[in-house]
């Protein structure tokens, strides 16, 4: 878990492949997150092979079109690349309970956990990997391409490849800033 890191694009053995019966294990890993009620509300688009140019031109386009006067080519191009550096780009989604037994922020929590699950397993493999909240993840008109309905809820992307180039060491603040103890 300490030496766990996010590992991004850039950093990938671009074109190397990794197996995806081993990317089923990691999702298997990943359903046996903890979750509220036994909803198991995540829910995985797998991009590999040609369907990494599928995602890639699906986001660039709906970025293209959505941002108007902000619109900047080298976003467009990022979009359009990044997916290809990668092995394989796992959609996370939140499929919310029809019953809605759990508030939202539960649902989302529990596919989060899954998410760690990811990250800890890609790790463990020694592969790299990082869980992106850029590109169109937070619009509306993205949910139908991942099948997604109004109530559920596209969660970011997770880019998994063989690393060519290691991230640094990471660092974290110390322990007493985020824990208060209370003993009597
Ligand atoms: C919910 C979530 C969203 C993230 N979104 C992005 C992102 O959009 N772009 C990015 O470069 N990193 C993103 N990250 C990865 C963080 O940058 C990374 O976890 C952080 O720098 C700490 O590094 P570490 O994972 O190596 O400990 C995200 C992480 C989480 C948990």
């Amino acid at each position: 878990m300490r030496h766990r890191r996010s590992v991004f694009p850039d950093q990938f053995e671009a074109g190397r492949h990794i197996p995806d019966e081993i990317i089923n294990q990691i999702l298997t890993n990943a359903s046996w997150a903890p979750n509220h009620g036994h909803t198991e509300p995540w829910h995985f688009v797998v991009f590999t092979n040609e369907g990494l140019k599928t995602f890639a031109n699906f986001q660039s386009e709906l970025y293209r079109e959505i941002a108007g006067e902000k619109f900047k080519e080298a976003t467009y191009q990022k979009m359009k690349r990044n997916p290809l550096l990668a092995s394989h780009v796992i959609a996370l989604c939140m499929k919310r309970d029809p019953n809605k037994k759990h508030p939202e922020i539960e649902e989302i929590a529990a596919v989060a956990c899954a998410v760690e699950n990811i990250y800890l397993s890609v790790a463990a493999y020694g592969f790299g990997g990082y869980w992106t909240t850029g590109g169109v993840t937070y619009n509306e008109k993205a949910k139908s391409f991942f099948g997604l309905d109004e109530d559920d809820r596209l969660l970011g992307f997770f880019y998994t490849g063989y690393i060519a180039v290691p991230s640094p060491d990471g660092k974290r603040k110390p322990l007493e800033e985020k824990v208060v103890w209370v003993r009597d």
